[in-house]
């Protein structure tokens, strides 16, 4: 049976069981920004488990793609050196929501496995939680399991309690139970022990599918709360099932991944099949290709990089094989042929998975065979250790993540100082704090209260000078001319954050002399500690000093709207465009909304009025926007966009705009009406699979409308037309134009042939031959070229050179009858009058040209084209 023979099978049992078949979900996991990857099938209904969401089903089956690599699983170093370790796999599962318990998992489990794919009974071994008597009783009493069979697995030596192979949990927190597992038994020619030996990590008995009985939620404290309903969630590993039913010991032996290696083969040129490198680079790029598909971008952060670091692995294995030119996006084709009909997902995405990832291996390849040499370089003599900083290097400057190089040492057989690695990296991670600590002035000594922001609800504010620092240090005044910051106990000031920029507007205080302090713009100095930076205009300000707030109301309002676009833009994207779309970076001030976006290939027109389609009618809608402050778990509940690898805090701030709900600290509009009209006014790309749009909103847009209809009116005057008639009217003269173009060549053609008749005229003989040197006035190239043609027809045996001048450009040509090109060269003629124009040439014997960029010397050179032929003649 093939790999998806065996998963159709499963799909279809439990189908024929009343489970609901489900897609996969994708590899990145919807809003759930604790978890790096999709790591088993029940992490789409973990919701379910918990009761907090409810499905028209109480059943499902899935085969679900999983990433265990980075994060907590990480295999990595392992992966192609081992049987069964691998960064991507399939899950294949049943889940029953609160239906069937215990003893139909085990029954629907046994007759698949013994029936329907036809294991023998005595092969299988099954596991229980060591005091889950139910599981044990059924296994050994109802299906016939012998007891020896059937192995209770306790906690671990002085682990906590649960903590067991027996117990199953997803994370730290989150739905979990007891479990009971099954293994096959590969037989006494393979080293190994039975579940729960002191030898059982041996590849004898291996475990196939492990049923989980659902039955608590695990909370922070670690304490156990009974789920609403107990529930089943199974898994079991395609590739292992698979391996057990084609009688093979390792998972690359079974048809999908000898597909995969004969490729990487082809693509590396590797004959012995056997290669670890091969199988390294069959495993990635699964997991390379199906993270791009995703919506995963390699970069040098969170989940990115996971990415980067399995593709650049893949990449250099090919690379030692020999390989040094991409190859790697090559393969992508080979999996979508073995796992596209099972994964339409992929099928779809092939074309941008394929580009991102020859782009990853374009920009590594650039760096990897300098970094070889660096590497080889330090290592030289033959040294078991690499140095940290040859290692942080390689990674700064080569690209090379350090388990990469750790990778390679295992190979060559050195370690790397990583004591030393982790100095040189936190020195740089302090250096580039540092620089960006500048700019917020973080390091402004400030030990005071939080500011109190009371910006969302009002402009202006009464608030108290709280600290004053000039040129980087506290001072207790500011006066007349001076530049500082202020800070205040609170304020109406937005301070930059979220890619919202800072407020400005002016801090005032009364009495007899009026003092003025103009905010240029407003930044956190330290976590919720708000400057104000600016100048004082008049007076002077000391601590201490009750001021008046006042937020440049324009700006602000500017600036919220192209805001509260940007949470409508985002999600329009994603529907337009596909789920892969993830926010990049944005800045939003009062001019535009720039919004960066992880997508690979440049927006068409139509997706782009698509999308400004969408948002406008959102706008149009003019629904009232609400922000809420809940506990961030509440937010993931409701759905909420949140931005992987952003810290937030355990209280959140979720932001409904439209049919948009996003977490999101910064000012909006009260109903998106108040937006006004959108547009978006460019699309570029700004890194390999990243897109950037701008777009504006309100004023901006009006009035970029209304410049837009002033241009149209000058055209439309320019043309003599009516506005609504510029486009029938452009066409009529692109009409005329084209028909006068043809008509200028027709009369130039004619005009030389003319030229030519007269020329044939004035040529001069010489020994039976006939020299002509001359200048076409007007002519191009082209009529040089065809004068030329119809002078040596008419003039026979001949050497002729023709000339035109524009400016002081000169085009030259040179043609020699074939009976003289044995004495004369058209070639060596046509450089011989180039240069006297300061120009060179050159061609065939029968037929060149030449430029030159004196036009004045023109008349001296023909002249003496004569002469030159004569002597040669
Ligand atoms: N969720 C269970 C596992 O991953 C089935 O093993």
């Amino acid at each position: 049976m093939k790999t998806k023979e065996i998963r159709q099978k499963f799909i279809d049992y439990f189908a024929s069981k009343g489970h609901q078949p489900l897609a996969s979900s994708p590899l990145v996991p919807g809003n759930d920004p604790t978890l790096l990857f999709t790591n088993a099938g029940m992490v789409q209904f973990k919701e379910v488990f918990l009761g907090t969401e409810k499905r028209p089903y109480l059943r499902a089956v899935t085969s679900q793609r999983c990433v265990r690599a980075g994060g907590k699983h990480n295999d990595l170093e392992n992966v192609g050196y081992t049987a069964r370790h691998h960064t991507f796999f399939e899950m294949l599962g049943n889940f029953s929501f609160g239906d069937y318990f215990k003893r139909d998992a085990i029954k629907f489990a046994w007759e698949l496995l013994t029936v329907h794919y036809g294991l023998p009974a005595e092969k299988l071994w099954t596991t229980v939680y060591a005091t889950d008597d139910e599981a044990f009783d059924i296994w050994t009493n109802e299906i016939g399991v012998p007891k020896d069979r059937c192995v209770r697995i306790g906690d671990k030596p002085g682990g906590r309690k649960y903590e067991s192979d027996n117990f199953w949990q997803m994370a730290d927190t989150g739905p979990c139970g007891p479990c009971s597992e099954i293994f096959y038994d590969h037989g006494p020619g393979v080293e190994g022990g039975p579940p729960g030996s002191p030898d059982a990590e041996g590849d004898r008995y291996i475990e196939i599918w492990n049923l989980v009985f659902m039955q608590f939620n695990r909370d922070e404290a670690g304490t156990m709360h009974p789920l609403p309903k107990p529930s089943v969630d199974t898994g079991m590993g395609l590739e292992r099932l698979t391996a057990v039913l084609q009688h093979v010991t390792s998972n690359y032996e079974i048809d999908l991944f000898q597909s995969l290696v004969k490729a990487a083969a082809r693509e590396t040129n590797t004959k012995d099949l056997t290669s670890a490198s091969l199988r390294v680079i069959a495993d990635h790029i699964r997991a390379c290709a199906f993270l791009v598909c995703d919506g995963v971008i390699p970069g040098n952060e969170g989940r990115g990089y996971v990415l980067r670091r399995i593709a650049r692995r893949a990449m250099r294995h090919g690379y030692k094989l020999g390989q040094k030119k991409p190859f790697f996006y090559k393969i992508v084709a080979d999996l979508v042929a073995e796992m596209g009909e099972a994964f339409p997902e992929l099928k779809r995405e092939q074309a941008r998975v394929t580009a991102t990832l020859e782009q990853e291996e374009k920009r590594f390849g650039e760096t990897l065979e300098n970094g070889m040499a660096m590497l080889d370089t330090a290592l030289a003599g033959n040294a078991k250790r690499l140095d940290g900083e040859t290692a942080f290097k390689l990674y700064d400057t080569y690209g090379f993540p350090v388990d990469l190089t750790a990778d390679i040492g295992r190979e060559r057989g050195f370690d790397i100082d990583m004591e030393a690695f982790d100095k040189a990296m936190s020195a740089q991670q302090e250096r580039s704090r540092a620089a960006s600590k500048f700019k917020g002035g973080t390091q402004l000594d400030y030990k005071g209260a939080k500011t109190a922001f009371k910006g969302y609800e009002s402009l202006s504010e009464e608030g108290r000078v709280v600290a004053l620092y000039k040129e980087g240090s506290v001072v207790d005044r500011l006066e007349a001319g001076d530049t500082g910051i202020v800070v205040l106990d609170k304020t109406p000031f937005y301070a930059e954050s979220g890619g919202q920029v800072g407020d400005r507007g002016e801090l005032s205080k009364g009495g007899t002399c009026l003092t003025l302090f103009d905010v240029q713009d407003t930044q956190k100095i330290q976590p919720d500690v708000f400057g104000h930076y600016g100048t004082v205009k008049t007076g002077e300000l000391k601590v201490g000093d009750a001021v008046a707030a006042q937020v440049d109301m324009d700006k602000r309002s500017r600036t919220v709207r192209h805001h509260s676009a940007t949470h409508l833009m985002h999600k329009a994207l994603r529907e337009v465009l596909g789920t892969h779309v993830q926010q990049k970076g944005s800045l939003v001030d009062e001019d535009k909304t720039r919004f960066d976006f992880s997508h690979n290939a440049p927006m068409t027109g139509e997706q782009i009025r698509r999308v400004e389609t969408i948002v406008n009618s959102e706008i149009l809608k003019n629904e009232s926007t609400n922000a809420r402050v809940m506990p961030i778990d509440d937010a993931q509940k409701l759905g909420a966009m949140m931005l992987f690898g952003e810290k937030y805090g355990d209280e959140v701030r979720v932001l409904d705009i439209g049919s948009s709900r996003e977490l999101c600290g910064g000012t909006h509009v009260a109903r998106t009406g108040d937006i006004g009209p959108f547009r978006i006014v460019a699309e570029g790309g700004v890194a390999a699979g990243v897109r950037r749009v701008e777009a504006i909103t309100g004023t901006v847009a009006l009035a970029y409308g209304a410049q837009e209809s002033q241009r149209l009116a000058r055209v439309a005057d320019a043309l003599k037309a009516q506005p609504q008639e510029v486009e029938a009217k452009l066409a009529q003269v692109m009409e005329t134009v084209k028909a006068l173009e043809k008509e200028v060549a027709r009369l130039k053609g004619k005009m030389a042939a003319s030229q030519g008749d007269d020329l044939a005229g004035s040529a001069i003989e010489v020994k039976g031959a006939k020299i002509l040197a001359a200048k076409l006035e007007g002519a191009d190239v082209k009529t040089l070229r065809d004068t030329l043609d119809q002078l040596k027809n008419k003039l026979g045996s001949s050497a002729i050179v023709l000339a035109a001048a524009d400016g002081d450009k000169v085009s030259l040509i040179a043609g020699v009858s074939a009976d003289l090109t044995g004495k004369v060269k058209a070639g060596e003629l046509v450089n011989f009058v180039a240069t006297q124009v300061g120009g060179k040439g050159g061609g065939r014997p029968d037929m060149a040209q030449a430029g030159g960029t004196n036009a004045a010397g023109l008349p001296a050179a023909l002249e003496s084209v004569k002469g030159w032929v004569e002597q040669r003649l």
